[in-house]
């Protein structure tokens, strides 16, 4: 195919076609400002946006890197793709006709194209294949199921075209391959049968489930989500990646939802294919659903070419719903709100139900839900109250805690604006509930004003400067080893993080002191119910070191904090990161001088096998160590 050269007029009217803001909306959440769009820059790694696209000109420029050009060169530099596969694609995107130079090229091109014609073609088929045999006798169950336990109706049904997969192991083989005489290759990279694990031949891919077509935006079905019936797992199954079909680029209801979300100028994520069936029913259409992944940057591309405000209402199952379940969900997105390129918000359901029980449960609940939409707070305000609001009193050590963890929330805020928001915002919950009992002073506001910018000034613009520096590994393993308890002990939503790292690496304390204190740890954390809000392990941990005074002048610091030690918590990923590093580059360069030992006792002529063991064991543990000083490079940039 490569060799393959387009005609001119291809070319020519690709080039008439294509507009750049929509090309660069594949890629950019853009933003428009005048009469240009902007967005963060996809070539370099920005904070605040400075790639900005004009529609009049067709050119894209970055201030920040300075890339810049039409549509044909940002998709050949984003896609790393050849001048010929951009216009390929493109034309295929627009229909435009494709014309080559050697008219006997003209086949293969076609070729190309037919494939995913002929996929959408059997997918569509297998579509009308389970929506018939959901109407069948072997679907009644199913059709029950969707009419009593779903409470949908016949034109439900029509509209999301559900559909049943017959019980057998090759239903749908033998109606497309059999009876529609579809090629084998095709069906089974359409991802609707694969092949037996053992012996020869093919069996459907799925079998006994309710089957939900998945959508692209122009309403083509393009993959399948699949329920069980009987309670086996996995409850859903969907196709597999497929030329057509990726997980993560996919929204189900897409096309049933666009209009709505730029008519409402804004979207709603959730979690299942049936809360989104549910809200579209009771009317609430501008919801679409993710399907088993996080919210990735190809979803949120994708959905803020439809709304202006880029407003963006995640409401995932509320029993699972916990700070960390949301930040993972959203993890990757998440630079794109601190940033303010988009307006993350929260959508919580009360009692812990999901979308689709919550609308069907009672005839006022769209009204409720539409309230709740409502009232969904932002992404930055939701962590805040999570941080904040669920202690009714709090003491110094609470206090300490949400103030450290609201520091570090603001720091990741890159748009001055919001910080400053932010930074008065956090200021005056915090001195309010500083002492509950007292009226909100304005001397305490003030206080705690400036302590918050103090904080994270400090610890954004100074920090790397007043840490003793984690470059030199071996000499610092123990300051290492001390701050990663400082963090164990300080910053509760860490500990699982420490914790992995040091099993995953298989690294051990090797201070004294240290060790007897993770030892004491570990005994006292068992009996100690994990309450992060009151950190009650580190007051525990204390009182008991009060016996062993022998390692007082050691470990003191660890618990009355100087205040170089307490920077060090309002941004602890960078110090595990580095503290890690360094144990785990002490281990090494110990391992190495071990072999290099060995290799020194060993005798060349009996020893020839444990000799060549040696030397690549030392091998190894080179590179390892190389790898490891290129990674500290970077973290001390
Ligand atoms: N999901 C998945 N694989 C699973 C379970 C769930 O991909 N094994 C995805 C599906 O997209 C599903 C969504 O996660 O729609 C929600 O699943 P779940 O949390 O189990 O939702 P429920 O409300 O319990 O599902 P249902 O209402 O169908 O019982
Ligand atoms: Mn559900």
């Amino acid at each position: 195919m490569e060799n393959i050269s387009l005609h001119s007029d291809t070319i020519e009217q690709v080039k008439e076609r294509v507009d750049l803001v929509e090309v660069v909306s594949d890629y950019v959440v853009m933003q428009k400002k005048g009469a240009d769009f902007v967005g963060l820059c996809p070539f370099h790694d920005e904070k605040t946006p400075s790639f900005t696209v004009s529609q009049s000109k067709q050119l894209y420029y970055c201030f920040g890197c300075g890339a810049g050009g039409g549509a044909i060169k940002f998709l050949m530099e984003i896609g790393k793709q050849s001048f010929r596969d951009v216009i390929l694609n493109l034309a295929q995107r627009y229909q435009i006709p494709i014309k080559t130079l050697a008219p006997q090229d003209q086949q293969a091109i076609q070729q190309e194209i037919s494939l995913r014609d002929q996929l959408y073609e059997i997918l569509s088929v297998a579509s009308n294949f389970y929506q018939h045999s959901l109407q069948q006798k072997e679907g009644e169950k199913a059709l029950n199921y969707l009419q009593i336990d779903r409470n949908l109706s016949l034109e439900n049904i029509n509209k999301f075209q559900l559909g049943y997969a017959p019980d057998g192991w090759q239903t749908l083989y033998h109606y497309l391959v059999e009876i529609k005489h579809y090629p084998v290759m095709l069906v089974e990279q359409a991802g609707l049968i694969k092949k037996k694990s053992k012996g020869e031949g093919y069996i459907d891919y799925f079998r006994n489930r309710l089957m939900i077509p998945i959508q692209d935006s122009q309403g083509r079905i393009i993959a399948f989500g699949a329920r069980s019936l009987d309670g086996s797992e996995p409850k859903y199954l969907n196709s597999p990646e497929t030329n057509l079909f990726s997980k993560s680029k996919t929204l189900f209801a897409l096309n049933f939802a666009q209009k709505s979300i730029i008519k409402q100028d804004q979207v709603i994520v959730v979690e299942g294919y049936f809360d989104a069936i549910a809200l579209h029913i009771f009317a609430i259409e501008n919801v679409v659903a993710v399907l088993g992944t996080a919210l990735t940057q190809q979803h949120i591309r994708q959905l803020s070419r439809y709304t202006q405000s880029k407003q963006i209402i995640v409401n995932f199952d509320a029993d699972k719903a916990g700070l960390k379940a949301t930040e993972r969900a959203i993890k990757e997105v998440e630079n794109l709100v601190y940033s303010g390129q988009l307006k993350l918000k929260i959508l919580t359901i009360p009692n812990g139900k999901d979308a689709d029980e919550f609308v069907r449960s009672n005839p006022e609940s769209t009204q409720t839900y539409q309230e709740l939409i409502k009232k969904a707070p932002l992404w930055l305000d939701w962590q805040i109250e999570q941080i904040i609001n669920n202690e009714d009193s709090y003491n110094s050590a609470d206090y300490e805690l949400a103030f450290q963890r609201i520091v570090r929330l603001i720091n990741k805020i890159s748009n001055n604006a919001t910080k400053d928001y932010y930074l008065s915002h956090c200021a005056e919950i915090l001195s309010r509930k500083k002492n509950p009992y007292a009226n909100f002073n304005s001397d305490d506001f003030k206080k705690v004003y400036q302590s918050l910018i103090s904080a994270t000034k400090y610890s954004s613009y100074n920090q790397k400067k007043s840490f003793p520096k984690l470059g030199n590994f071996s000499q610092n393993s123990q300051q290492a080893e001390f701050l990663l308890l400082l963090i164990y002990l300080h910053c509760p939503d860490y500990r699982e993080t420490i914790i992995e790292e040091l099993d995953n690496k298989d690294l051990v304390f090797t201070l004294k002191s240290i060790r007897f204190l993770w030892q004491t740890i570990h005994k006292l954390s068992s009996s100690i119910t994990n309450d992060n809000n009151q950190n009650i392990l580190l007051m525990t941990v204390q009182e008991n070191m009060v016996n062993y005074p022998q390692f007082a002048h050691e470990l003191n610091p660890l618990f009355n904090l100087s205040e170089n030690y307490q920077q060090v918590l309002y941004e602890p990923e960078h110090i595990i990161r580095g503290s890690i590093a360094c144990l785990e580059s002490v281990k090494l360069e110990k391992y190495k001088q071990y072999c290099q030992q060995k290799l020194n006792e060993l005798n060349q002529e009996k020893d020839l096998t444990k000799m060549t063991f040696y030397y690549q064991e030392l091998l190894t543990t080179q590179t390892q160590l190389k790898q490891l000083e290129t990674q500290r490079m970077k973290n001390e940039e």
